[in-house]
């Protein structure tokens, strides 16, 4: 080894010892004859010092050392005069006795931003140079984390008798409802793979293959629109049982947070509560609710609708949420907030307030068709007290709730509820089967396929499919969708029925998914499963915003990697081993 220490490892008990450091130069600082650099790897800093033996030239010499440089320094482990209890070295310094102990292991260029905790580089230049922001302590933090999550889902998933298994990247389009990446195949010409958006089809083979208890951190890759918790390339930890119920799963995979918490954070949340998705709409606006604050919606057709207000008295839902002790926001605040759920991404018509003056007075913009008493009574149905706001939307139910539960989460956000130390997760379960979409008038599958029915609602497959639920769950912490699954359909003509009803011919349903439904008919266990969003995960605990942030190497909103520069144009002959022709330089 070049060293005999990191630098994030010494402190009063190596004093007097020699070591030698290896690192980069954080920076170099004088004081008088004095030169102290910092020493950065990835464990640490470390203080070295230089005093006395420097001449003139040689003074100008390691002052000269630039950011970046990789140095090896050797010298004696000293107790600091003045300490800095900010870093855990703090109590020491290196002394170097002579220049010969500093060795210039590489030299660097100056970076283009700095490499410290508040760095002066935006977004674009540190994912250009993502490899330089990667030393950064709270890049570097990340990324510790994300490995130790990972050590810690192996070793609970092999306590518990799951085996890992990999499956393939290079497969054929899988249902999962966003847009494949594609691969063409130069030996097959004409014909392409598709990179997987996840192992849902394999995993289910395994079952079937007997393995029982698989699970796999996987690579997962989807061509959609991209957010803050959405990356085209993204993993999970994906996971599937035979002989179990949505009861054993969830009680399974409750128990690899509880473990995952405790391990990472030191504590772990009580039972997690389930909500059925109706009562989670119908609550929170929201099929993942952050529950760590209440301002649960509350519904006022009763109580609003028929005093000849006709937006209300039109509407299918009135509905509205208290935020508490907002009750002094401004005609300007009120206004700003207005035009704020008129935004495209919230989508109301208009939002209507009753303000409970602190000295209780009722005010609405609605006055006019509100005696003071019915004001009394509807602040009731709310509970709202003097100092409160009351926020009320009308309109078409699902739409409306929607747009609610985006206000009631501005809300959360603006009064400081969404505390990033605490941590809720529940379990959202029964979702509706399918989706019906008004364009091609046809039903999808809101998660896929090859998820069964509630089993009291199979019968309404015939009748009313929008109505029948899914024995499907999401794990959801403060409002984030961190995993989903379901109990699979492993009855063969329960999933011929499935295909007719999401529109899907004989002939097609066994072109694309053949495979599947011929393997069924070699004793498919009742089997479940379910995947996290491990990079979703990862970000949580971390108390970061962005996924971005906990992956080595993420694409940008545009999808592109800035630093390979990528997607990017291949050459004529490959295109031509592929078989793919360009026109005028266009495919
Ligand atoms: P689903 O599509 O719900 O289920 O995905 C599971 C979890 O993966 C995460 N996730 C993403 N994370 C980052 N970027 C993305 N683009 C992205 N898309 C999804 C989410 C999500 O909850 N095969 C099924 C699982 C099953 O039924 O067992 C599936 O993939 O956290």
């Amino acid at each position: 080894m070049l060293r005999t220490h990191t630098c994030g490892e010494l402190n009063m008990q190596n004093v007097g010892q020699k070591v030698t450091l290896c690192g980069w130069i954080q920076r170099v600082r004088t004081m008088g004859a004095m030169i102290f650099i910092d020493l950065r790897d990835r464990y640490g800093i470390t203080q070295l010092t230089i005093r006395r033996f420097l001449n003139r030239d040689e003074f100008n010499e390691v002052n000269s050392l630039g950011r970046e440089f990789v140095i090896s320094a050797t010298g004696i482990v000293a107790e600091r005069s003045s300490k800095n209890p900010n870093i855990p070295t703090g109590d020491i310094e290196i002394i170097i006795e002579s220049l010969a102990s500093l060795e210039i292991l590489n030299e660097s260029k100056i970076p283009p931003f700095t490499i410290e905790d508040n760095t002066d580089g935006g977004e674009e230049l540190r994912m250009k140079y993502r490899y330089l922001d990667l030393r950064r302590n709270v890049v570097r933090k990340n990324l510790e984390l994300r490995h130790r999550m990972a050590i810690l889902t192996r070793n609970y998933m092999n306590e518990q008798g799951f085996i890992e298994i990999e499956t393939p990247v290079l497969i054929k389009s899988t249902p999962e409802g966003a847009r494949d990446f594609v691969v063409p195949s130069r030996m097959n010409p004409g014909q392409f793979y598709a990179l997987p958006q996840s192992p849902q089809t394999f995993k289910q083979l395994l079952m079937v293959a007997g393995f029982d208890r698989y699970f796999q951190i996987v690579k997962c890759f989807r061509d959609e629109d991209l957010r803050a918790d959405r990356q085209p390339e993204f993993s999970q930890i994906d996971c599937e049982m035979s002989f179990v119920t949505q009861d054993d799963i969830l009680a399974t995979f409750e128990g690899l947070a509880k473990y995952l918490f405790m391990q990472e954070k030191g504590f772990a949340p009580g039972e997690f509560p389930r909500i059925e998705y109706d009562a989670a709409m119908r609550e929170y606006g929201s099929d993942k609710p952050d529950i760590r604050f209440g301002m649960k919606l509350v519904e006022l057709n009763e109580t609003m609708k028929g005093n000849g207000f006709k937006v209300f008295d039109d509407a299918e839902l009135v509905v509205g949420i208290n935020a508490a002790g907002c009750a002094e926001y401004s005609r300007k605040q009120l206004d700003e907030l207005t035009e704020w759920v008129k935004r495209p991404q919230v989508g109301a018509s208009g939002l209507v307030y009753i303000r409970y003056g602190t000295d209780g007075t009722l005010k609405s913009s609605v006055d006019k068709f509100y005696s003071p008493d019915e004001l009394k009574t509807i602040a009731g149905k709310f509970s709202a007290i003097p100092g409160d706001l009351m926020l009320i939307m009308a309109g078409k139910t699902e739409k409306t709730r929607t747009a609610l539960g985006t206000l009631r989460l501005e809300m959360g956000k603006r009064l400081g509820l969404m505390d990033l130390t605490i941590f809720k997760p529940l379990w959202v379960v029964n979702f509706p089967l399918l989706e019906w979409d008004e364009a091609s008038k046809r039903f999808y599958a809101k998660h896929h396929p090859f998820t069964s029915p509630v089993p009291q609602d199979i019968p309404l497959l015939e009748t009313n499919p929008g109505a029948v639920r899914a024995n499907a769950y999401d794990l959801v912490i403060n409002g984030v969708e961190i995993g989903g699954g379901s109990i699979r359909i492993h009855n063969r003509d329960l999933q011929k029925k499935m295909f007719q009803v999401l529109g899907f011919t004989d002939e097609l349903a066994q072109e694309q998914f053949g495979f599947l439904m011929n393997a069924f008919e070699y004793g498919a266990p009742p089997h479940g499963g379910i995947a996290f969003g491990f990079d979703r995960w990862c970000t949580i605990f971390g108390g970061g915003e962005s996924i971005r942030d906990f992956m080595a190497f993420p694409k940008n909103n545009s999808g592109r990697d800035v630093m390979i520069d990528t997607p990017a144009r291949i050459s004529d002959e490959q295109l031509k081993e592929l078989n793919i022709k360009l026109v005028n330089g266009e495919l």
